[in-house]
């Protein structure tokens, strides 16, 4: 994959297979750190922890006990590729929170790519979840939640290409906004 949007989207398609209904995705740039995180957590099914172990290394597993599935192994690669890693924390009927860790700075570290085409096809296609979605850089937030977002269109539907436009472009000047503010303050710190 090219773009890190693309794994939440695949990540965040597990919580929704997992019956969540409510999925929090969450982008943290620390640059002073030099860290990316990355998190999706939801309030699904959860899983046992033969599981968790099964999957995130799925070919130590026979094929007979269970589907080999790649989306967790791929992120999990990416991250460690990147001087990361990537974290299961589950627990049976409770939830599950999928971290990846990666060097801000790595030469081989993807783009985060279209954050609002993930978000907007994620609410899109399951307009019964609770979708959160949660940005930082640095020390400034972003975050956005749909549940107020949905309530205030009232009858007009999420479909609506207008609500949609609405919808990127509260993600994109979010995150920009999020982005330019962080990058002033430290401007600010930068000229005392
Ligand atoms: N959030 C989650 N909650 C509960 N179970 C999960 C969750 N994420 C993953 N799993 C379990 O782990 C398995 C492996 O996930 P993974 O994304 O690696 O592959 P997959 O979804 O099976 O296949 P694909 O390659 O299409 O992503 C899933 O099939 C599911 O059983
Ligand atoms: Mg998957």
């Amino acid at each position: 994959m090219r773009e890190l949007s693309l794994h939440l989207l695949d990540i965040a398609e597990n919580s929704i297979s997992a019956g969540a209904s409510r999925i929090v995705i969450s982008v943290r740039e620390d640059l002073a750190a030099d860290e990316l995180w990355l998190e999706v957590t939801d309030n699904g099914k959860g899983m046992s922890e033969e599981m968790v172990a099964n999957v995130l290394d799925p070919f130590v597993t026979t094929r007979t006990t269970r589907k080999v599935g790649l989306g967790i192994p791929l992120l999990k690669q990416a991250a460690e590729a990147c001087g990361g890693f990537l974290k299961v924390e589950s627990e049976l009927g409770k939830g599950t929170k999928i971290t990846a860790k990666f060097q801000h700075s790595h030469i081989d570290r993807m783009p985060l790519g279209n954050l609002e085409d993930t978000m907007i096809t994620l609410l899109l296609g399951t307009p019964n979840v609770n979708w959160v979605f949660k940005y930082q850089y640095n020390d400034q937030i972003f975050e956005f939640d749909d549940a107020e977002f949905k309530e205030a269109l009232g009858d007009l539907p999420l479909s609506d290409f207008r609500v949609i436009e609405f919808l990127s472009n509260t993600i994109v000047d979010g995150i920009k906004n999020t982005k330019n503010i962080a990058t002033e303050k430290g401007a600010v710190y930068a000229n005392h």
